[in-house]
C-alpha cells in the first residue's frame, strides 16, 4: 500500500456511526465492561485529539482521546484504538497513535495514558505506570496500565482513582 492511500483526519461528528461500527467489530459487546469504557462514560472525548484514518472515502481506523484526572494529576486517556480487520498490519494503528501523541503535546497535555498491550505500545514510547499508583473504576491487569510521558513528572502526579475530566474549551 502507498502511504498516501490513507488520509488521517481529525474526527468529526459525522464519523461517529462508522467509528461505533469499527469499535463494535474490534471489541464486541465486552467493550462496555472495560475500565476505560467506564471512564469514558463520564463525559465526552476530545475531538481536537481524536483522529480517523480514511481510505477510499471510508473510515478504516479510529483513535479517541479523553481527558482524565487522578488526584492532582491530569492526562489524556487514549482509546479506543481500532483498525478494520481488512486494513490491519499496514501501519495505520501506529500512525494514529503517533498523531494522537503529537496532538496531546501540541495541546499542552503532559502524558497520554491507556490500558493496552505493552508489546504493542511499548515500542511507541509507553511505559508501565507503577502498580497501585492509579486505581481504575474496574479491575485491570496493572501491566496493561501504561503512560507516554510528554512533560516529566506528569505520570507521577497521577494518584488514586482515575476519572473523566472536563474537556478543555467546552
Ligand atoms: C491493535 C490494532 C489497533 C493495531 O492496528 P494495525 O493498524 O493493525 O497496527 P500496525 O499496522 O500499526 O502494527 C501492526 C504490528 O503490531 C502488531 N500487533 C497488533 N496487535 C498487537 C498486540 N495486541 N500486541 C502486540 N503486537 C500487536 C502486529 O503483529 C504487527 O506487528 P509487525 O509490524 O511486527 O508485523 C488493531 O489490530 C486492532 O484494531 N485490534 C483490535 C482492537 C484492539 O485490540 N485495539 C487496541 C486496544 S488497546
Amino acid at each position: 500500500m502507498l502511504p498516501l492511500d490513507v488520509l488521517y483526519l481529525p474526527e468529526e461528528p459525522a464519523h461517529n456511526a462508522e467509528i461505533e461500527e469499527i469499535n463494535a467489530e474490534a471489541f464486541g459487546p465486552g467493550r462496555f465492561a472495560k475500565a476505560a469504557y467506564k471512564i469514558r462514560e463520564g463525559g465526552p472525548h476530545d475531538l481536537k485529539l481524536s483522529f480517523v484514518a480514511v481510505r477510499n472515502g471510508s473510515v478504516v481506523g479510529s483513535v479517541r482521546m479523553t481527558p482524565v484526572s487522578a488526584g492532582e494529576g491530569r492526562a489524556v486517556l487514549l482509546g479506543p484504538l481500532a483498525v478494520r480487520p481488512a486494513h490491519k498490519n499496514l501501519g495505520i494503528g501506529r500512525k494514529l497513535v503517533a498523531i494522537a501523541q503529537k496532538a496531546a503535546e501540541d495541546h499542552g497535555h503532559g502524558a497520554v495514558v491507556l490500558v493496552g498491550d505493552e508489546p504493542y505500545y511499548g515500542p511507541l514510547g509507553f511505559k508501565m505506570i507503577p502498580p497501585g499508583q492509579v486505581r481504575m473504576p474496574r479491575p485491570v491487569d496493572p501491566r496493561r496500565l501504561l503512560s507516554y510521558e510528554i512533560v516529566p513528572g506528569t505520570t507521577a502526579a497521577l494518584k488514586g482513582e482515575m476519572n473523566h475530566a472536563a474537556v478543555p474549551g467546552r
